[in-house]
Parts: structure tokens; sequence; C-alpha cells
């Protein structure tokens, strides 16, 4: 089976988030059982920098106002499609937009043209390839069906949601501009409340939708999640489905991370909790050093954990944060870290220093209103870093909290807090206070978290069977 993916990022090119990890490793994962995929990623500057001089497949004379370039490279071991067209991705500043946060602008045009290059491969093929399954990522691939309808190819159309919060709407004025059939501009169609929405052709467009994880799928089929998306994707529950992400075993492997004073057992955290209070200026404490890496959104509940804060110090615990995102909450952070010898922040993007406080931390916390699926939770379940996590999506799938019956069980993995409030965010730090002041039930929430599976190896075997029911492949 071949796999084209539509997709607006890709690690280690380029990462805003967890999207770009899960492009970067599930190709991978689906080689080793005979899918071959090919990644179709924008070429912005900072990927036109790493591939060189990649070979062109294709060039595209007009589109969306200049000529583009195909180009074909293997990057650490996935088949990248980049779509070079200087007018669209080249230019300073970050991926969705300009250096001060702003969007660009022509954001519709720039996804627009991934999703029709993409639908011209299905069509034309590339390379003397062509996909059996066309398989896009968020709404930055959304319009790929609309293309493809078009041009009349019915190459299978999977869509996997990873946050339903960002809908890639365009003003209906752009419906000539992007090429689109204002037939499909219909309530059953793309329209969403008088605008394209790029999310909603690819739910109505797509074959099959799956998200991130079981729980977020069904999260997703009510109004407080589903976020206005909620009746479509309830008028499609019957193609939806969720598949839990993994992470990439190599990358993130504490017997061989350079990044660390590798470690088999937990005990082996010890020279690395040494090292992470030193980066952080942290001193000693009696509590558990908590770690938290993210983007800085409303999603993460940075806020209340801010307001939570004051149980964790109670306690004798402290923080150690990494992130960036939205300015006021880096102030907020900057503020307590002031103001509080046991909390330390740093304001950035910092891929080496995010494993040296996996190795280190006791706990990481992930205190989301809603997280899809999370990876940091499943980092620190690998390291041995304990997850404190809010009981949502996927947080509430990859944790086993540390509940009475669990713990009897000798089965617990995490703490787990609900509503997702302060309240219930501080009386969890407490809990983990206690659970971590009883060494012998820490070590053992310790092992239980390293031994869980967290890779892709489950979760790759049911993309290829979404895909082999789409296909009729049967190997
Ligand atoms: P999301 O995709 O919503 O941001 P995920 O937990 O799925 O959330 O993925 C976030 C990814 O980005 C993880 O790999 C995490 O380690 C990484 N990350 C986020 N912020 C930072 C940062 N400031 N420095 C380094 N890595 C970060
Ligand atoms: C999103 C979600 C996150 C998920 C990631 C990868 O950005 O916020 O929960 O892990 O996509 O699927």
């Amino acid at each position: 089976t071949k796999a084209l993916f539509v997709v607006s990022e890709c690690a280690p090119l380029v990462k805003t988030g967890g999207l770009a990890d899960v492009a970067g490793a599930l190709p991978g994962a689906l080689a080793q059982h005979g899918v071959a995929v090919r990644v179709l990623l924008p070429g912005y500057r900072v990927v036109l920098g790493q591939i060189g001089k990649a070979k062109v497949v294709a060039t595209y004379k007009d589109l969306f106002g200049g000529t583009a370039k195909l180009r074909a490279c293997n990057i650490v071991g996935v088949d990248l499609l980049i779509l070079d067209a200087p007018h669209l991705y080249d230019r300073d500043g970050a991926i969705y937009g300009d250096a001060t946060g702003r969007d660009w602008p022509d954001n519709p045009e720039r996804f627009a043209a991934l999703c029709k290059v993409g639908a011209m491969i299905a069509a034309e093929g590339v390379d003397g390839w062509t996909p059996d399954i066309v398989h896009g990522h968020d709404w930055q691939a959304g319009l790929t069906p609309e293309y493809m309808r078009a041009l009349g190819v019915d190459v299978p159309f999977v869509f996997t949601i990873h946050n339903i919060a960002f809908h890639g709407n365009a003003d209906a004025g752009k419906l000539k501009a992007l090429g689109l059939d204002p037939a499909r501009f219909t309530t059953e169609g793309f329209e969403f409340w008088g605008q394209i929405s790029a999310l909603k052709a690819g739910l109505v467009g797509a074959a099959k939708i799956n998200t991130v994880s079981q729980t977020y799928a069904e999260e997703l089929l009510t109004p407080e999640f589903g976020i206005g998306m909620d009746g479509v994707l309830r008028m499609r529950q019957a193609d939806l489905s969720g598949i839990v992400n993994g992470i990439d075993l190599d990358a993130w492997n504490p017997l061989t991370d350079p990044n660390i004073t590798p470690y088999k057992t937990a005990s082996g955290k010890d020279a690395n909790k040494k090292a992470l209070r030193k980066t952080f200026g942290l001193g000693k404490a009696d509590g558990p050093l908590c770690v938290l890496v993210s983007r800085l959104t409303e999603q993460k509940g940075i806020d209340l954990l801010l307001e939570a804060l004051p149980a964790l110090l109670d306690r004798g615990g402290q923080l150690a944060l990494l992130g960036s995102g939205d300015p006021k909450l880096e102030v907020a952070l900057l503020e307590a870290a002031a103001s509080h010898a046991n909390v330390a922040v740093k304001i950035g993007y910092d891929e080496a220093l995010s494993h040296k406080m996996m190795a280190g931390g006791d706990a990481i916390l992930v205190p989301s209103r809603f997280e899809p699926c999370g990876l940091t939770q499943l980092y620190g379940l690998r390291y041995g870093t304990v997850p404190l996590v809010a009981l949502t999506g996927g947080l509430a799938d990859t944790v086993i909290n540390a509940s009475p019956a669990a713990l009897a069980r000798g089965v617990a993995t995490g703490v787990q807090f609900f509503p997702i409030n302060a309240q219930a965010l501080a009386n969890a730090f407490t809990r983990l206070g206690d659970l971590y002041a009883d060494s012998k039930t820490w070590k053992a929430m310790q092992r239980n978290a390293m031994k869980q599976p967290v890779g892709w190896e489950t979760s790759a075997l049911a993309y290829k069977a979404i895909y082999a029911d789409l296909t009729g492949a049967t190997s």
C-alpha cells in the first residue's frame, strides 16, 4: 500500500507541536508493516534550508499566483515531497504567521495550494509513484478531497483531527481565488456559518475520519469539545474512530538519549535531577520536582497551574517549566518564578532541554483543558517521570490514575484530576505529594510507568487496517 500524507509540519524539519512528531514518526512505523508513505510538506524557508538540492519531480506553472516545484528527498528515513513555492512559503517569520504572531493573510491560499498539489499527485502520480490512499492531517489538509473531487480522482481520503480548535476559515469571497466549486458551498459541503471551512471540507470529504485518542473521539461529539463541528461529526460518527498517538522510541529512550545521563531504571534519574536543578537554578527540596514542557495557550491550562501552585509549594514541591506562546502567560510565569525560590521558568523552545527535563523531573504536568492526545505524558511514562494530568482526551487514555483500586492492584502510573479547575489541580498536587513521600508506592508507579507501551506498534496497525478497509488490500 502507498499512502500520501498531506501535512503542514514534520519533525525534525519543522515543528510547532505534536502534529510534527506524528508526521515524522508514523511513516516509519507504517513502513514496518508494508505501507510506503510519502509526506507532502510546504517548502517553508526553514525546510528549504535543510534539504539541499533535492531533485525536482514536478513543476506547476501557476499555483495560486506563482510557479511551484515539487522536490523529492529523504530526510532521516522519511520520504518527503517538498512543495517549493517561494511566493507562498519562502518568507521570514513563523510557518503560520509573522514574527508578531499574526496569521499570514494568505493562509487560505498557502494551504489550499498544498491540498491542490496533493490532489494532483493522487490524480496523475509523481516520480513514477501514485498513492492508493491520501491521508490528510488537520485543517491545512482539509481541502484536499474538494480538489480530488474536482479532478475526478476517487482515491480514498483519510482525515486525522489533531486539534479541532483550528478551523482554517476563509472568507466566502475567496471561493473563486481558491478554485473551489461554488455548488459545494452549502451546509452539506464546506460552508460553515457563511465562511469557507477547510476543516469541514476534510470532515465531509473523508472516507474515514479519526482523531488521536478514543476519549477525544467521544468528546468531539459534544458541543463543549466539538466547538461547532460536533454536529458534522455526529453525522459522520459511523466513520469516526480514535487511534492514540505513539512516540518515537529511539528519539525518546532513557538508555541511549544523548542529552542526558543514561539510565535503565528510575534510580538513574537522580543524577539527571541534580543536573536539572542546576540548569534551572533550583535548590534542594523535599517534595517532587515537577516539570512542564508546552506551548503556552489557553488549551494547556497554564492559568490553572498558576492558581494551584501554592498547593505544590506547600508540599515542598518544585516547578521547572519550559514553554513559549501567549505573552500574558509568559509574563505571569516569569513573575511566579521571580517570587518563589522553588519555581523556575525558561521561555523559549529547546528540544535538548525538554529531554533533560523528562529525565530529571519526578513528575510531568499536563493540566490541559482539552488534549486530543498529548505527547509529553508519554515521554514521562517512558522516562519514569510520573504524569499528573487532567482527565480528558488522550490524557485519560494513557495514564492510570493512582486511585485506591489501582494502587491496590499495583497498576497506577500517574495522577489524574477532574473537574478541570484550579481547586481539583491543587488537590492533585496534595495527592502527588503524599504518593511521593511514600517511596515504596512511588517507586512502584515509576516502574509501572516505564513498562507502559508508548510506541507506535499498535496504532500503526490500526491506521493500516483503515487503509486496507478502504483499498481492499489484504496485506
Ligand atoms: P501540542 O501538539 O498540542 O502542542 P503535544 O503534547 O502533542 O501538544 O506535543 C507537543 C510537542 O512539542 C512535544 O514533543 C513537546 O515536547 C514539544 N514542545 C512543546 N513546547 C516545547 C518547548 N518550548 N521546547 C521544546 N519542546 C516543546
Ligand atoms: C495536537 C494536540 C495534541 C496531539 C497532537 C498530535 O496539536 O493538541 O494533543 O498530541 O496534535 O496528534
